[in-house]
């Protein structure tokens, strides 16, 4: 047998507990040992919860037992996650996450800890909930040299996305619907100004580069500034606005940001609706891949993070190859990228003289938006389009077109 612990008794949590024991059969078979959890750890009394008798408040129980092999960190943030985490691999113990603020931030030191102590610091919750990309990277597509990764990273905001643009919803009232469901927060901030998916695209960069990409130097913008007349347009471009955290190459350098894009129809990103996940990863030899599924919610993070106590459990004392070294990736600066743009401008009688300004550009209406019309410029780089657009006083927004 197996013992392991859990600590953090929440929406991850309690469901890592309810996916070991209600998949006990599944989850020992392929594990080739019984997985049992000895604790819960958690400041919280659950009084009347099946597993009451395992719930302790005492981390110094947990680290200082001898049969625990496994743990599982589901508490989220850094304080006290990252000591607990620390000490528990310094020790041996291999530590499956949820926790995708503690990877971006620690991945790289936290798996060199594992590795000197053979053990394991496994992350597959971190991104995309129950989606199987963080494995994926690791070793089936090993062989790519990946070209570009570009992700819906975030439910919160792919629901409020959905809603606006099929149901026609404010901005204001969608966020008050994402939280009455609980899916944003009373603050809402990490979802709605991209920070979540900032971090998410942060740890799939550092794993196709092996080397950290820091999420505080990514470019990152949010949705808050998105309304239903972006929606009204986009409509009319046959497209969708989608929150994307991309990560490409550009030369060998790596490129990456986190912001609200146009998505056309035939883009398989399109699709992609509600709470749901995808990520697609462009290899230059398979071409692009596809990986879809929940992002969030108890059970499918979970999930990821019971995948990777079996994988803990079948290498016991053994670090699994993970390439991620504590040295930092320079970015390109997102000025040098190219993009078409979408541009909002006010006053009908600028047409001509505005679409002149941007060669091979073409003007597209809404009924939806009067005194104004929009612009699809050429592809251009993002310095370039940003002076130009400097003159224009008429400009009220604009959209980056993702292709
Ligand atoms: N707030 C996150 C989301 C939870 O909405 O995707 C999963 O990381």
């Amino acid at each position: 047998m197996i013992n392991i612990a859990v600590m953090g008794y929440g929406t991850v949590g309690a469901g890592v507990v309810e996916v070991i024991q209600h998949n006990q059969k599944e989850v020992s078979t392929k594990a080739g040992d019984a997985i049992n959890v000895k604790y819960i750890l958690d400041i919280r009394k659950f009084p009347g919860d099946p597993n009451e008798s395992l719930v302790t408040d005492d981390y110094e129980k947990i680290i200082n037992d001898p049969e625990i092999k496994i743990i599982c960190e589901t508490m989220g943030g850094l304080k006290p996650a990252y000591d607990f985490t620390k000490r528990a691999l310094e020790k041996g113990i291999s530590v499956c996450t949820s926790n995708k603020e503690m990877v971006a931030a620690y991945g790289a030191e936290l798996i060199g800890v594992a590795k000197e102590h053979n053990c394991n610091y496994l992350f597959e919750a971190s991104v995309g909930g129950g989606i199987p990309i963080i494995r994926t990277l690791n070793s089936s597509l090993t062989p790519e040299r990946i070209h570009g990764i570009a992700g819906i990273l975030n439910g919160t905001t792919n629901y409020m996305l959905t809603k606006m643009d099929e149901e026609g919803e404010s901005y204001d009232d969608v966020l008050a619907t994402a939280q009455k469901l609980g899916y944003a927060e009373r603050n809402p901030e990490a979802d709605v100004e991209g920070y979540d998916a900032c971090r998410k695209i942060a740890i799939l960069s550092s794993l196709v580069y092996g080397k950290t990409v820091r999420f505080d130097e990514i470019h990152t913008e949010g949705i808050t500034k998105i309304s239903t007349a972006d929606f009204a347009y986009a409509k009319e471009m046959g497209k969708s606005i989608k929150l994307l955290g991309v990560s490409m190459d550009v030369e060998g350098r790596c490129f990456a940001i986190v912001a609200p894009f146009l998505v056309d129809k035939e883009d398989p990103l399109y699709c992609v609706r509600d709470v749901f996940n995808a990520v697609v990863v462009e290899g230059n030899m398979l071409g692009k891949t596809m990986y879809y599924g929940r992002g969030a919610g108890s059970r499918p993070t979970a999930s990821a993070v019971v995948g990777d106590v079996i994988d803990a459990a079948k290498h016991l004392g053994k670090f699994i190859f993970c390439l991620w070294e504590d040295s930092k990736v320079e970015l390109v600066p997102k000025d040098n990228i190219s993009w078409k743009y979408f541009v909002r401008v006010s006053g009908a009688d600028k047409e001509t003289e505005v679409k002149r300004m941007f060669e091979n550009s073409s003007v597209v209406k809404t009924t939806k938006c009067d005194g104004e019309f929009g612009l699809i410029t050429d592809r251009m780089k993002e310095r370039d389009f940003l002076m130009k657009t400097k003159d224009i006083p008429e400009v009220i927004s604009y959209i980056r077109i993702y292709e």
